[in-house]
């Protein structure tokens, strides 16, 4: 196969033929992440890990995945990108909740958190999530734009070759649109994928005179154009008691659904009524899941709707990790993302987060890997990533090591030493 361009000359043009075929290996072992259950505990034996394998891009999908003597042999024309070091590939990792399009800083927030004010007292007396709305509303367009696209390409570097990004920190109709836009032109600004998601019900606006009265202006005047210029396909809601309680939220949700939204949720993170809602409304993940009670758990192991944890805010405000050991043996879906935002996770590093709760929940290599690959895309319900097979995205890292097991083992120290986005070269 080859990609056509087509010139057009005077009174004539000409057809000039580019191939872009690339054989790249030999890998000391390529780990597709395929045919592993979606749901509940896996064992590194259900790992498919292929030795001495090689992989054929087309463009921006992989055209063949196999034994390097049998791929050389095979495609015997294609250019060729030959691996001389031990390297294992994997596919390109997943942050299935981000919120990396916000202006300045919470440094003072952090100080103040790590000397014993808490997170909810510090949002109730104005600051938090309110000082990064201040914050964001001060910065242009552009500059929330190159913010944004400047923290995709650092994750793009680590490894994170598509990753969700919320609005949240506008909080009016204007200000959200400003944060959605900025997150569509930042896409222009970086290789990785941004998933944007709405996240206008993150607090009640100071403005707003209640929080009802601001999720109904959300869905009279907000949500209606998002849809129009398609600034995001899912809807994102804080439940919270200091935020939006279960008793408002369900409703949002519902209506939401109704004009053609996906939904997701920040549930559980200090009181369990996030979940029950999450089921109910049919969410494709629930993030969190710090404080959830064990019948919140079971329900959420028995639905559809993937346990997102978010190690990150665990480490960012000093709190327990999410129970992802019982989600998993109860029969999850568990995706583990970095929550990236200035308040509660400043830190931004999905594979060392991952690694640390691994270790402190005692999940296999092949949950956690699971975890920030094939079942992240699920949580954004993406079928072409996440997984190494012909067909799919050739978003794909290489590890210098000779053996998938050093990845967890180096805690997030071993980043990856080459990365590809679309079959292109990061
Ligand atoms: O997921 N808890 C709600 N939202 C974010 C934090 C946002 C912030 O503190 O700026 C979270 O932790
Ligand atoms: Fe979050």
């Amino acid at each position: 196969m080859a990609q056509c361009y087509v010139i057009f000359g005077y009174n004539f043009f000409y057809l000039i033929l580019v191939p872009t075929q690339i054989l790249i290996g030999p890998f000391r072992q390529l780990l597709p992440m395929t045919n592993l259950p979606l749901k509940g505990p896996l064992t590194d034996n259900q790992l498919q890990v292929l030795e001495e394998a090689a992989i054929v891009l087309d463009g921006d999908k992989i055209a063949a995945i196999g034994p390097y003597t049998l791929l050389r042999n095979k495609y015997p024309t294609v250019s060729l990108l030959e691996i001389k070091e031990d390297m294992v590939l994997l596919p390109g990792l997943i942050d299935c909740h981000t919120h990396i399009c916000f202006g300045g800083s919470r440094a003072r927030d952090y100080a103040l958190r790590i000397a014993g004010t808490s997170y909810q007292e510090i949002l109730k007396q104005g600051g938090g999530i309110h000082d990064s709305v201040a914050k964001t509303r001060a910065a242009s367009l552009e500059e929330l734009a190159r913010a944004t696209a400047k923290r995709a390409n650092r994750h793009l570097q680590e490894g994170v070759t598509t990753l969700e990004v919320k609005s949240g920190y506008g909080l009016s109709v204007e200000e959200e649109l400003k944060m959605l836009r900025a997150v569509r032109m930042a896409a222009e600004q970086t290789a990785a994928t941004l998933i944007p998601t709405c996240l206008a019900a993150h607090v009640k606006p100071k403005e707003a005179e209640t929080a009802d009265a601001w999720l109904k202006e959300v869905l009279l005047y907000l949500l209606p154009v998002v849809k129009q210029e398609a600034l995001a396909e899912r809807v994102d809601i804080f439940i919270e008691d200091e935020a939006f309680p279960a008793r408002l939220s369900k409703g949002y949700l519902e209506a939401a659904k109704t004009a053609g939204f996906s939904i997701t949720v920040h549930a559980d993170q200090f009181s369990a009524q996030g979940v029950p809602v999450a089921v109910q409304v049919g969410a494709h993940s629930a993030d969190h899941l710090e404080s959830s009670t064990e019948a919140n758990l079971l329900q959420l192991a028995a639905s559809d709707t993937v346990a997102v944890a978010l190690p990150g805010a665990s480490m960012g405000l000093g709190m327990d990790f999410t129970p992802a050991r019982t989600l998993l043996d109860a029969g999850a879906c568990l995706a583990i993302a970095t929550d990236w935002n200035p308040g509660s996770a400043p830190m931004g590093d999905l594979l060392l987060q991952a690694a640390v709760m691994g270790a402190a929940q005692k999940l296999s290599t092949a949950e956690t890997l699971a975890a920030i690959t094939s079942r992240a895309a699920h949580a954004l319900r993406l079928q072409d990533r996440g997984q190494l097979a012909t067909g799919l995205q050739a978003d794909m890292i290489a590890f210098d090591a000779a053996d998938y097991r050093e990845i967890l083992y180096h805690q997030g120290k071993l980043k990856p030493a080459m990365v590809w986005k679309g079959g292109q070269k990061c």
